[in-house]
């Protein structure tokens, strides 16, 4: 018999080559070494608090540890014999094949169950670090555009059709409020991610009394677990980060969209760098904006990890099951994917143009037209007679092409006689600004209002 597992003991035949390949994770959960091995420290070293590992042995096991974390360090998945099942068994395999017989305790009242669950928050809540600290630097740079244009007024759509004037700086700064929130679910959800599952074994907790608050103390968790079934089959914390990246990526698909079409020749308002747009094969002519379509198609990516690890979840029963397995390429994948799309729209924005004639002079004359309904409300008319009356004036606009903003008072008496007393500049850009000034407007100071606000909440408040 030359079954090669750790757990061959209660088997005659061996594994399938086929389904030896389907079962393994390690090529995939190799990527969880270095939590692994600072688990089996901390684990061994409370071994030996109870006595199970001697002071001889727990050095043997430190110092192996360390050389194993620089072996697989340096030589990656190779350093890994065939097979090994997953990082847990690998580490294990290693370290008896290093230092020898030792290594064969530090397995003790542990399961891979709970060695997995505690593995993956401890790699999470670093990741959810790093990836807190891209977003931080995208938003830096949303506030820098911002504040550096605060001259440079635009359309503004609803429906994708004309609205009301805009100063950009208003608009890109929306982007920051959607990505304020999104950061902030991430930072909340760290209270559920920062729960040490370790001394659950493989259900029903370990048979050795373990110290648990100081295993939470070395492995850095807020809390313990105060459930063991629980512990190792709740994968909620996994699906509630996938989401609130869906939620992110979602955020950055509408920055991405609304890019793609402000930068085309239609619109022609930005001028995207070199640096992030492609060419064609066959048209000279083009530059296309690549790295925002991609940002854009990423979100698919992502949701589709979030519904994968949801579907895999449904149903299950209790406790652990191997589907559980499947949680960890969903989760780096989407991990992979929003720290590559935070960095590369950073360079979207650090090396964007604008074209401020243009972006100004797209502004359709119509666009001002709530601002003779909301004269006409302010001199009594009720609202809704008011709105009656200007799209009238608009229709005659449309049908006889001429420019809304063209009109003086006295072309706007002839329509209602509560036109009388309006200034002939109206419609000037500067007074629809100024009667925007209320909080979360796109009056200029309401603008920079929000950008100190937002520089504070950079400064004070942004690292996890
Ligand atoms: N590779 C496994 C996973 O990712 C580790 C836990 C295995 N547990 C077990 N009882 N086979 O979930």
């Amino acid at each position: 018999m030359k079954n090669k597992k750790a757990w061959s003991g209660r088997f005659r035949e061996e594994m399938d080559p086929l389904f030896e390949k389907m079962n393994q994770s390690l090529s995939f959960d190799i990527r969880l070494y270095k939590q692994d091995i600072l688990l089996n420290k901390v684990y061994s070293n409370e071994l030996n608090k109870l006595g199970i590992i001697s002071d001889e042995d727990l050095n043997k096991i430190i110092e192996g540890l360390d050389v194993l974390e620089k072996d697989i360090e340096k030589k990656g998945i190779s350093i890994f014999t065939d097979e090994i099942e997953d990082i847990h068994m690998g580490i294990e395999t290693l370290l008896v094949k290093k230092i020898g017989e030792s290594a064969k305790r530090i397995h003790a009242g542990k399961s891979r169950n709970d060695q997995i669950a505690t593995d993956i928050r401890i790699y999470l809540i670093d990741e959810i670090k790093e990836i807190s600290i891209l977003l931080k630097n995208f938003l830096e740079s949303i506030v820098f555009v911002a504040e550096n244009n605060l001259d440079i007024i635009m359309p503004g759509y609803t429906h994708l059709r004309h609205a009301q004037p805009l100063l950009f700086s208003h608009y890109i700064m929306s982007f920051f409020f959607s990505l304020e929130r999104d950061y902030e679910r991430l930072a909340d959800s760290l209270k559920r991610i920062s729960i040490m599952p370790l001394g659950s074994a493989a259900l029903s907790g370990s048979g050795f009394n373990l110290n648990r608050e100081k295993l939470r103390k070395d492995l850095g968790f807020k809390y313990i677990s105060k459930n063991s079934i629980d512990a190792v089959l709740s994968r909620d914390f996994i699906l509630e980060f996938l989401s609130n990246i869906s939620i992110m990526s979602i955020t950055l698909s509408r920055f991405a969209e609304d890019f793609i079409l402000y930068s085309s020749e239609h619109f022609n308002f930005f001028i995207l760098s070199d640096k992030i747009t492609t060419g064609s094969s066959i048209m000279p002519n083009k530059k296309n904006p690549d790295s925002l379509e991609l940002t854009r198609a990423k979100t698919g990516r992502i949701l589709g990890n979030f519904v994968a690890l949801f579907t895999v979840l449904k149903s299950l029963p209790s406790t652990y099951n191997k589907d559980l397995q499947e949680d960890k390429e969903r989760l780096f994948d989407t991990i992979d994917t929003i720290k590559d799309v935070l960095k590369v729209n950073k360079i979207v924005l650090d090396y964007l143009e604008l074209n401020k004639t243009i972006m100004k002079n797209s502004i359709d004359t119509l666009s001002f037209a709530t601002e003779l309904v909301d004269y006409l409300t302010l001199k009594n008319v009720p609202f809704r007679e008011a709105h009656h009356i200007v799209g009238k004036i608009v229709m005659n606009c449309v049908e006889n092409q001429f420019y809304l903003t063209s009109l003086t008072e006295k072309m706007l008496v002839s329509y209602d006689k509560n036109f009388k007393g309006i200034k002939d500049d109206w419609a000037n850009i500067e007074t629809f600004l100024k009667r925007r000034e209320l909080e979360g407007g796109t009056g200029l100071n309401s603008v920079k209002k929000q950008i100190d606000y937002a520089k504070k909440k950079l400064t004070n408040n942004f690292t996890i």
